[in-house]
């Protein structure tokens, strides 16, 4: 099975367990300290909060922090999407409705489009709104006062953002990997909150082979206890916790069948690299973009690849947590000395 972290419709049931206010909220420190600084800052001045953008892997809590900077400034947020916002007239429509410093939450922010996008310029430097009334040569622009809101962008593609976009975030965000203690307490008051008693090295199991994603823990924490049910045991223990996890094909470092197939096909189709990412994605069938934001991140953190400027490498570390040989290469030097 693939252990994605992306959104699946079954996490819908656990949204009540987003954290509310930063005091409950594990983690990026650093984020959380500079985030809690500068609003303390605009509400001692009576601002709006600059425009934050963050950016990384899916579950990691993007979402969840624009949510709970709503809460602490005590604003209204609204939600959307890039994707969702097709048309100028539709942004224009949003920016006019908010209020005073309000918070504007768009997701997937690298798919705006163009024309939306320039919608946006104007509204995060100056907040205004130009529009254009009339056809033809007696065509004129007026431009409009906007509220004093802040845009909260996210995306996991942060390479995708066009330059003028970025460069009107006053803030850029790069949201880490959680350790594996930081997901324990995640797990731990998920399962307070869901009124589930677990032990101490099931959390602990969980944890590790969470790939470093709140999002997958809490769903794994859901599965081991559906699994324990089925097993007939209230009680959530490590061994219980590593049987379950290993019979849905996820190993220690949380990687799942397919990671395991990325890796292998660059060791053994690929001699370990360099090989393009293009080339991997058509060995093992998965889209570029998903290689990209969802596996690739999580193995270049784990050691496990590199990326070269001829595409990707297998590490010793990939070769031994595989349990392959590595074979010597055989090298330029090995050929000149043939030769001589
Ligand atoms: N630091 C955290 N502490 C506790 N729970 C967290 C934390 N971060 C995330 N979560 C939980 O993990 C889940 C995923 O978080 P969230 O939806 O904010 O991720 P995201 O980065 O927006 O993901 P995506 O890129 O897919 O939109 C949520 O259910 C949230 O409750
Ligand atoms: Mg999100």
């Amino acid at each position: 099975m693939e252990v994605r972290p992306e959104k699946q419709e079954d996490d819908q049931a656990v949204e009540g367990l987003r954290p509310r206010r930063f005091a409950n909220f594990v983690g990026q420190e650093q984020i959380k300290k500079n985030l809690r600084i500068h609003i303390d800052a605009v509400r001692s001045r009576g601002e709006a909060l600059e425009h934050l953008l963050f950016y990384g892997p899916p579950g990691l809590g993007k979402t969840t922090l624009a949510n709970i900077i709503a809460n602490e400034i005590g604003a209204s947020i609204k939600i959307t999407s890039g994707p969702a916002i097709e048309r100028p007239g539709d942004l224009a429509a949003i920016l006019t409705n908010l209020k005073e410093h309000d918070i504007l939450f768009i997701d997937e922010i690298h798919r705006l489009n163009k024309t939306v996008e320039e919608v946006l310029y104007p509204a995060m430097e100056d907040f205004a709104l130009d529009i254009i009334i009339g056809k033809g040569p007696s065509a004129r622009s007026i431009r409009l006062d906007l509220p004093k809101f802040t845009l909260v962008g996210a995306t996991t593609r942060i390479g995708l953002l066009s330059s003028p976009l970025r460069d009107r975030f006053g803030i850029i965000n790069r949201l880490e990997y959680y350790t594996h203690n930081e997901l324990k307490e995640i797990i731990d008051r998920a399962a307070q909150k869901i009124d589930i008693s677990i032990e101490d090295d099931g959390a602990a199991e969980i944890a590790k082979r969470s790939r470093g994603t709140p999002r997958i823990a809490i769903r794994f924490l859901r599965r081991v206890r559906d699994f324990a049910q089925v097993k007939g045991t209230t009680s959530l223990t490590g061994p219980l916790a590593r049987e379950c996890l290993v019979s849905m094909g996820v190993d220690e470092h949380g990687l799942d069948k397919i990671d395991r197939k990325y890796l292998s096909t660059i060791i053994e189709k690929f001699r370990g690299g360099p090989v393009g990412v293009e080339t991997i994605a058509a060995g093992i069938s998965e889209a570029v973009e998903t290689i990209e934001d969802v596996y690739e991140p999580y193995l270049l953190q784990l050691g496990f690849i590199e990326r070269t400027q001829r595409g990707r490498a297998a590490t010793p570390n990939a070769y031994k947590h595989l349990g392959i040989a590595i074979k010597k290469q055989p090298t330029d030097q090995d050929g000149l000395f043939k030769e001589g």
